[in-house]
């Protein structure tokens, strides 16, 4: 050793692929774009907050110097709100126009709605609102990405769900059902897909501090994280968006090239326990 650092270049697993970001501009979709930058994709960042879109882009253009390409190229923000059909036909329609085609749709773009765990106390507009952008805006992403994919014989389309579709009563009505219905898009498109080569996947997330979590149970970061730790099965690690953003990157890449169908929990394995009889059993003995 000369006592110098050596940099290891990372393999870039997504080298010369095309990738959309729904929700691009912050929580899972931020570090997702950061990462398949990293990994040698050309990412189109979709979102309605067009200052932090915007500013990420300049953040990755400016930390990313491995491409030799023109950064424009590399990175990319588009204003797109998902549950509009002629914003979600114009997002893809540009990265056919800008980059030639399209390999990745990531429909990630998300909100909980209203926290309100009741029936009664559900609003109709709130469940309006929570379908028209989980499920109606996952709907437009996947047809208009498989408009585009469908002629090339290829693609990847994938999905934030939930692990609210492998566990009942923990998330509000209208947002579980919203991700179940992802979830029936998804197998659904998976087998239409499958005959043109398209891979079809979901990942659902276990709570993960995120904006999205932080504004919905109005606590910070570290409020958050103490009760994701305390009501995990997998002690000693805290979930990040970076754990979301690498399964995104093995989904997209072809190291999951026969990957489809697939609803990857992420959530170190929450969703396999129902911890609430060894509870009553504990307070009993307490
Ligand atoms: N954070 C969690 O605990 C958690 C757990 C499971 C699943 N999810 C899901 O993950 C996805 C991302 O969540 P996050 O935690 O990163 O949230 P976030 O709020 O931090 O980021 C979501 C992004 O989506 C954007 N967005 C919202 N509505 C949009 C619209 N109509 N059109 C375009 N963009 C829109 C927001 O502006 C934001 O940048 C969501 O689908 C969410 O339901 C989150």
């Amino acid at each position: 050793m000369n006592g110098k650092s050596t940099t290891v270049p990372i393999a870039k697993r997504l080298k010369g692929k095309v990738a959309i970001i729904t929700g691009g501009a912050g929580g899972f979709g931020e570090i997702t774009a950061k990462l398949f930058v990293q990994h040698g994709a050309k990412v189109i960042i979709a979102d309605v907050q067009d200052d932090k879109g915007v500013s990420l882009c300049n953040e990755i253009m400016a930390t990313n110097n491995n491409h030799g390409e023109n950064d424009e190229e590399i990175i990319s923000y588009v204003h797109c709100n998902i549950s509009d059909e002629t914003d979600m036909k114009n997002l893809v329609d540009l990265a056919i126009s800008k980059h030639g085609k399209l390999d990745i749709m990531f429909n990630n773009a998300g909100i909980p709605g209203d926290i309100n765990p009741t029936i009664v106390g559900a609003s109709s507009d709130n469940f309006k609102k929570v379908f028209n952008i989980n499920v109606y805006g996952g709907f437009l992403g996947a047809k208009y990405a498989a408009r585009v994919m469908i002629p090339n014989k290829s693609g990847v389309i994938l999905f934030t769900a939930s692990v609210a579709t492998l566990v009942a009563g923990e998330s509000p009505h209208a947002y579980t059902m919203s991700k179940h219905a992802i979830i029936g898009l998804m197998k659904n498109l998976c087998v239409e897909m499958g005959q043109y080569g398209i891979r079809v996947n979901a990942i659902s997330p276990c709570a993960v501090s995120t904006p999205l979590l932080s504004n919905a149970l109005g606590m910070d970061k570290e409020g958050v994280d103490g009760l994701i730790c305390e009501s995990a099965v997998l002690k000693g690690v805290a979930p990040e968006a970076l754990d979301v953003a690498n399964a995104a990157l093995f989904l997209a890449s072809d190291e999951a090239k026969f990957v489809s169908g697939l609803n990857l929990a992420l959530d170190g394995g929450y969703s396999v326990t129902n911890p609430s009889f060894s509870m009553a059993v504990k307070k009993l003995f307490a």
